[in-house]
C-alpha cells in the first residue's frame, strides 16, 4: 500500500508530494510544526497539540489556514488513508509561496502539509525497558524555542553528536549549567524525596504536550511534581531521570555523558508512568 500525503487541499501519492520550491518553510524555515501519536486507533491529545498549533502560528502571526473542524477533517482522512492505528501524523503549516523576502508576503496563503506513519510499538517498547544513553550540549538555540517552529538546526546537529558519541538523546545545558530540554524531548529528574521535577515552561523550553499530560497522570498516580530549574549535578544526582515526547512518551534515560543515572537501569517511576500515560491522555477516534 503507497503512503498519501496531504499538500494544499489534494491528497497526493507521498513520494511524488511537494511544495514549491518559493514555498517560506522551505527558504526561512517561516512555518510550524506538531507530531501526534496515534495509538490503538486513537489520536492522543488532539485538543492540546491544536490549541498549541494556533499559539505557535499567532505568536508567527500566521494565518489560521482553515478552520479546526476541517483541519481534523484532513488529520483523520489521511491516517485512514494510510491505514495508521499505531503510528504517528506530522502536520505542518508555513507562511505560503512567495518570492523570496525575508518581509512578509502580502496575501500568500499558508502552506498545510499533513503526513502519517506507522512505528515500530515493539522498538519503542524495547527501548523503554532497556532506557538510553544521553550526552548535554550548550544551549545554542534563540530564546523563542517555546514556539514549535520548523527551524530545528541546532536540534539536528545535537541529535546527530548524540548518535555519533552512541546516545539517544542530546540534553540541551544553559551557560549557567542548567538543564533545558533534550533535541525532541522534555528533560525530567525525580529527586531523592521522590518529587517529579521539570523546567518550568517559560520562554527556555517548548512546553510539551506530553509534559502537560504527565502532570495528570502524577496527580493519577499520587506523585508530587515541581515545576523548578535544575542543574547537571542535580540531573547526576537524580533517582531517576526520564524524557517525554508525543513520539516516544516516556523513556527512561540511564546515563548522561556515560555516567551512570542510579544504578544504571531505568527506573520504576517512568515506567509507572509510561504505563499510566494512555489511560489519562484525551483519546479522539480516527
Ligand atoms: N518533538 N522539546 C522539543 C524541542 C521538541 O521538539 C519536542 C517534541 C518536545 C516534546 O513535546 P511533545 O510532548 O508535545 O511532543 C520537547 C517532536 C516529537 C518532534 O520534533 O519530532
Amino acid at each position: 500500500m503507497s503512503r498519501i500525503a496531504y499538500v494544499n487541499g489534494a491528497y497526493l501519492p507521498h513520494a511524488r508530494a511537494g511544495v514549491h520550491i518559493e514555498d517560506r518553510g522551505y527558504q526561512f524555515a517561516d512555518g510550524v510544526y506538531e507530531v501526534c501519536e496515534v495509538r490503538h486507533g486513537f489520536i492522543v491529545d488532539l485538543t492540546r497539540h491544536l490549541d498549541r498549533l494556533d499559539r505557535s502560528l499567532g505568536e508567527l502571526r500566521i494565518d489560521r489556514p482553515m478552520s479546526r473542524a476541517a483541519l481534523v477533517h484532513v488529520i483523520r482522512e489521511v491516517l485512514r488513508r494510510n491505514r495508521v492505528r499505531n503510528g504517528l501524523f506530522y502536520l505542518q503549516v508555513t507562511r505560503g509561496t512567495a518570492r523570496r523576502d525575508h518581509v512578509f508576503p502580502v496575501g500568500a496563503t499558508p502552506s498545510v502539509v499533513v503526513t502519517a506513519k506507522r512505528t515500530d510499538a515493539e522498538a519503542i517498547a524495547r527501548k523503554a525497558t532497556h532506557g538510553i544513553a544521553a550526552i548535554t550540549v550548550p544551549e545554542n538555540r534563540w530564546d523563542r524555542v517555546d514556539i514549535k517552529s520548523v527551524g530545528l538546526l541546532p536540534n539536528v546537529l545535537a541529535r546527530q553528536k548524540a548518535k555519533e558519541e552512541g546516545a539517544q538523546e542530546a540534553i540541551f545545558v544553559d551557560a549557567d549549567g542548567t538543564v533545558k530540554e533534550g533535541a525532541a524531548t522534555n528533560v525530567w529528574i525525580v529527586d531523592r524525596n521522590g518529587t517529579l521535577r521539570t523546567r518550568p515552561a517559560d520562554h527556555g523550553i517548548l512546553k510539551g504536550i506530553t509534559r502537560t499530560t504527565l502532570m495528570d497522570v502524577a496527580v493519577r498516580l499520587g506523585l508530587a511534581v515541581e515545576e523548578r530549574t535544575f542543574s547537571v549535578e542535580e540531573m547526576l544526582a537524580a533517582r531517576e531521570v526520564f524524557i517525554t515526547a508525543a513520539t516516544s512518551i516516556c523513556f527512561p534515560v540511564i546515563s548522561v555523558d556515560r555516567r551512570p543515572i542510579g544504578n544504571g537501569h531505568p527506573g520504576s517511576i517512568a515506567q509507572n508512568i509510561r504505563e499510566a500515560f494512555f489511560g489519562v491522555a484525551e483519546k479522539t477516534l480516527i
